[in-house]
């Protein structure tokens, strides 16, 4: 059955926003879940629902004659899902499909890496819904990994551009491709995954899939930096990989979660790491979806004011 009323968990927040508007776009009922006395604002268009995300009776509630579930929480309360996946699986459940909220690097592949230390509440989640829709074949979801978000990350400095000193940091040769998405076209690929859940056109049910707006390379990303700043010197930073990964795996064993960044930067950008998806395979998200993939000049004019 097709799926139409959907829930956006954090729907107020970085990502959840433009998801909500993706779905509200595509013609969803969407109900934005936002914790008991918070002060955020739900995007136009949504229903809005107060819940206690450790009380079960509190999300059985809220989430009765609702379809389908996107979990948008953010990264320091991912633990903060788990009440609610295992309402929506457990049995008498309406919710037909859960997205958990990966959204970032493939955590499929970060399990009993260091930066997998970081991310090992998203990967328990995935492997308990696995385990939940083995058991249950009116139950599915679908885990999204984007890559960096590179809209977000040019004006949060995760993408080593700083705009204000004119400065790039380089890793290794700066030629690694790496998995980059704006947050608009993670909102369409979640609607996409909702259009699809359910009818006979379904290629995501049970899997985790990577969608990507474009896989560049840094030095790609720089050079069409200048060209949109011209007469404007830009200072490269050059880092090394081996050494960045030795500094954050050490700082990581003393209890220092500061690391995730750098160690992020070489799961993506150290020469050789081989994290960007294959744009050819076909289970390539953005081709089990329909998606077009962007192009990263336009973000770059947008936060350089162009
Ligand atoms: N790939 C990347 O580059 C990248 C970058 C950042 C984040 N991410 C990932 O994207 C996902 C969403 O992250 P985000 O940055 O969009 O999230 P966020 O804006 O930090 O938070 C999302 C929402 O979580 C809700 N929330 C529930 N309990 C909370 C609590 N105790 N404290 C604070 N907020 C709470 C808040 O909604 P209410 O106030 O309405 O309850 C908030 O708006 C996460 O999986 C994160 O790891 C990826």
């Amino acid at each position: 059955m097709a799926i139409k009323n959907v829930v956006v968990a954090g729907g107020t927040g970085a990502l959840g926003t433009p998801i909500t508007n993706a779905l509200v776009q595509a013609g969803f009922n969407v109900t934005v879940f936002t914790r008991e006395g918070s002060t955020s604002t739900p995007p136009a268009g949504t229903s809005v629902k107060q819940v206690d995300y450790k009380s079960v009776d509190s999300l059985k509630a809220a989430l009765a004659g609702q379809d389908a579930v996107v979990s948008v929480l953010g990264s320091f309360v991912i633990g903060e899902q788990q009440p609610l996946a295992e309402v929506a699986v457990a049995p008498g459940s309406s919710i037909k499909r859960f997205i958990p909220s990966e959204f970032g690097i493939n955590t499929r592949k970060t399990r009993d890496t260091p930066i997998g230390k970081i991310l090992g509440g998203k990967t328990l989640l995935v492997d308990f819904l696995t385990e939940a829709a083995a058991k249950n074949p009116n139950f599915a979801w679908t885990g999204i990994s984007s890559g960096h978000f590179f809209d977000w990350g040019l004006t949060h400095g995760s993408l080593g551009l700083d705009a204000k000193t004119h400065t790039a940091t380089i890793y290794d040769s700066g030629n690694e491709r790496y998995h980059a998405s704006n947050l608009p076209f993670i909102g369409k690929a979640v609607a996409a995954v909702l259009r699809q859940a359910g009818t006979p056109e379904d290629k995501t049910a049970n899997k985790y899939i990577e969608i990507a707006s474009f896989t560049p390379t840094q030095n790609e990303v720089l050079a069409a930096v200048q060209a949109l700043t011209p007469g404007q010197e830009w200072t490269v930073v050059h880092a090394k990989s081996d050494e960045a990964q030795k500094d954050a795996e050490e700082r990581l064993s003393k209890g220092d979660y500061s690391t995730f960044l750098p160690l992020l930067s070489v799961w993506q950008f150290a020469d050789g790491a081989g994290h960007a998806p294959d744009q050819a395979d076909p289970a390539f998200g953005n081709k089990l979806l329909g998606l077009q993939a962007e192009d990263p000049k336009v973000a770059l004019a947008a936060w350089l004011g162009k």
